[in-house]
């Protein structure tokens, strides 16, 4: 195989999420109310008030241990804002207030905690963003005690869009190499920043594993299949099969153990974690296992050789008939309902990739 050498076009490419991104009140009526119902559904799924209570005062512990009884945090009713949630940060007043100075209450953990950060920000001069760009800067923070008093009723922020999505699929070229402390820290910086829909897509290959194996594909058909750690945004893009592969079984698990921690943050901190569902792309062996199955080879994707796909990741379909589209589509989510009732899919995608066929 030849090497991969126009990998890194990829990362200036556009991505488009497929959710109302805007203002949802200049969406039509029917869009509105099922993003509402959709908003409904996931408040039920999120962990009690003091679990999420918990997780933001964890945060700030890591975060800034001197003042950690400083401020006082509180989970509020969505009703208390305007539409999409929002948070609310007050002085804590009188004498019984056990070291505590300033109250923040949201209606999630990452609405507190990007409450938190509301206040550091503007009220301390305290700078925190990747480690790029500066990192976490706190020396400006006044010691516990002399916290700066916000005035009069306090300060109310809304959220103007229900979701703030973070991650990439081929930014697992990075998270690959990352361990649990280093996971959390990210996902801390996402509850800083307000993310609330953040991409889950570690330890997917050990689920795969299973399925696959549950076609009768064996493992070492899978070593054709799986990208190795350093690929494994293409190869789950089904931009290539096996590059840089195979995967050992001591790298799958402890990839899957990873992501359970991932996942179990992210939710306590009230966030809904985006995870990978089947795009209908599979091992070559297929073909050889189910002859009759419609399986499409698609055309080589760049200069890398070999694969055999069904969805369209920096890929053109096979037709650009919309009945085929259409019909792809509907099983995809057929598959992921039978799964999960209550499944959303969403899309990310790289559609900008063709302009001719897509006509953008
Ligand atoms: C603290 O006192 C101020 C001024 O009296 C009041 O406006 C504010 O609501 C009080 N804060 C809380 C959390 O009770
Ligand atoms: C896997 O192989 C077994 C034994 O040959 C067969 O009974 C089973 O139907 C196969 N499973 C699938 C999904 O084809």
């Amino acid at each position: 195989m030849r090497a991969p050498d126009r990998l890194r076009l990829l990362a200036p490419l556009l991505l488009l999420l497929l959710l109302p991104s805007s203002s949802l009140s200049s969406s039509p009526p029917d869009v509105r109310e099922s993003v509402g119902e959709l908003l409904r559904r996931l408040e039920n799924k999120r962990p009690s008030s003091s679990v999420q209570v918990a997780a933001a005062h964890a945060l700030l512990q890591r975060l800034l241990p001197t003042h950690h009884s400083s401020f006082r945090f509180e989970i509020i009713p969505k009703g208390i804002c305007k539409q999409n949630g929002c948070f609310h940060i007050s002085n804590v007043n009188g004498s019984n207030s056990d070291g505590a100075e300033i109250l923040i209450r949201g209606t999630t953990a990452v609405e507190i905690s990007s409450g938190l950060h509301w206040y550091l920000k503007y009220w301390c001069g305290a700078h925190i963003s990747w480690d790029k760009t500066g990192g976490v800067q706190l020396a400006s923070v006044p010691p516990p005690g002399s916290l700066a008093r916000v005035d009069g009723e306090g300060v109310k922020v809304e959220r103007p869009v229900p979701w703030s999505y973070y991650q990439n699929v081929v930014t697992s070229n990075s998270y690959v190499w990352w361990d649990w402390r280093r996971w959390e820290k990210e996902i801390d910086w996402m509850a800083l920043q307000g993310i609330n829909l953040p991409l889950a897509f570690t330890g997917q290959e050990a689920i795969w594993k299973k399925v696959f194996k549950g076609f009768n594909v064996s493992s070492d058909d899978l070593n054709d299949f799986f990208g190795g750690p350093a690929f494994l945004a293409w190869a789950r893009m089904g931009n290539l099969h096996g590059w840089g592969g195979p995967l050992s079984q001591n790298w799958l698990n402890q990839q899957l153990l990873l992501q359970k921690q991932i996942l179990s943050h992210m939710v306590e901190l009230g966030m809904t974690p985006v995870l990978p569902s089947f795009s209908g792309n599979v091992p070559a062996v297929f073909r050889k296992l189910f002859p009759s199955a419609s399986i499409t080879r698609l055309g080589d994707w760049n200069t890398v050789d070999g694969d055999l796909r069904d969805t369209f990741n920096e890929n053109s379909p096979p037709t650009d008939d919309p009945k085929y589209i259409s019909l792809l589509g509907a099983a995809v989510y057929k598959a992921m309902s039978k799964g999960d009732k209550d499944a959303v899919w969403l899309m990310q995608h790289y559609h900008t990739f063709d302009c001719l066929f897509y006509n953008t």
